[in-house]
């Protein structure tokens, strides 16, 4: 298809240069040569434009609904804001989400499916930035170089596309003085130094607010009622005492919450048997395995439940599901 195009537009090119000197028509093949030269050079090289760069609100909702198991608050949230952010063509300040849970609950993979239905590349997008507190940022004596780095990533990427995506990992590891370097860019700023970061969006990870979570979902299980019940106001108290109480996380809770930089609080439930055997069946299908009921029983058996008395919630959630199939096929 592109090719056609490219030779019906250049077929005259040749002959008007040849035969006669047209003003009229050269400036039209020569416009048009330039426009699909870029069409072309976009087709290969990612551009923050409608090409490579598009919100897909079902896409996300039909994402989280087959691939994400045992979340129903988080589905909710994230589809909510997600949807309105992006359709704001305005907004007031960057979208700060703020994941917490239990370990192999979902939170790396809800980021990767809002990448997915954002950017055509997904993760491998060169507008998502993803940053692991103890991989890139490992030694507090270093302080000071990190946050000159991350701040200069951080303006010149918002700087190259105002979309750009910041998903920060292991936040409870993270020294609070990277924290507050970034603070400024979460912000109602309308610019900062000519640099408007009002169209990106960052995404906290991590695992504060997991015990509270676990003991809310706990509750209800203890009192027989469905876990769907639960409703995001039941955790939001329990996670704020929290994570406001515990040393190693509360500091740069405290500094964003207090400053309502944070938009949303994205809890992830802590997994049951039924969610860790799902995860098996659709760990499964994405290798292309044929769907094995048992083994799937299997592996959910194997994993570890807590608490020690009732054993509900798996420990690692659905982390080491895949290299578990490995050793079962
Ligand atoms: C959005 O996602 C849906 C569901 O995955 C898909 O069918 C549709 O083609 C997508 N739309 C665009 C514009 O990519
Ligand atoms: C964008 O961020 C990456 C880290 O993800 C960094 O290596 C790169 O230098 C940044 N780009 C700019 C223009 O600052």
């Amino acid at each position: 298809m592109r090719g056609r195009i490219l030779v019906l537009l250049l077929f005259p090119a040749v002959f008007s240069s040849v035969d006669s000197f047209e003003p009229f028509t050269t400036t039209v093949v020569v416009t048009a040569g330039a426009l699909l030269g870029r069409k072309i050079y976009n087709y290969f090289q990612e551009t923050c434009n409608d090409d490579w760069l598009h919100f897909n609100a079902t896409g996300l909702q039909v994402d989280l609904e087959r691939k994400l198991f045992g979340q129903h608050i988080a589905s909710r949230v994230v589809v909510k804001a997600l949807t309105g952010f992006m359709n704001n063509k305005n907004p007031k300040k960057p979208l700060v989400l703020s994941l917490h849970g239990w370990t192999g609950t979902g939170k790396n993979f809800v980021s990767q499916l809002m990448a997915n239905n954002i950017f055509r590349r997904g993760m491998e997008s060169g507008f998502v930035h993803q940053f692991v507190a103890t991989a890139h940022f490992p030694h507090a004596s270093q302080i000071n170089t990190y946050k000159a780095q991350l701040q200069e990533w951080v303006r010149g990427n918002v700087s190259i596309c105002g979309r750009s995506m910041f998903i920060f990992d292991e936040m409870d590891k993270m020294h609070p003085g990277l924290i507050d370097s970034i603070k400024p860019f979460l912000d109602y700023y309308d610019n900062l130094d000519g640099v408007s970061y009002r169209q990106a969006t960052f995404v906290f990870l991590s695992n504060a607010g997991g015990e509270s979570i676990t003991r809310v979902v706990l509750d209800f299980w203890k009192a027989g009622r469905d876990r769907e019940e639960i409703q995001l106001k039941d955790l939001e108290r329990a996670m704020s005492l929290e994570v406001f109480n515990n040393k190693n996380s509360g500091f740069w809770h405290t500094s964003l919450i207090d400053k309502n930089l944070i938009d949303f609080f994205v809890p992830f439930l802590p997994l049951e048997y039924r969610h860790v055997r799902m995860c098996a069946l659709a760990e499964m299908e994405a290798q292309k395995m044929n769907l094995d009921e048992d083994m799937a029983n299997e592996v959910a058996k194997d994993m570890i439940y807590s608490p020690k008395e009732e054993r509900v919630f798996s420990v690692k959630g659905c982390k080491t599901i895949a290299s578990k199939l490995e050793y079962y096929r």
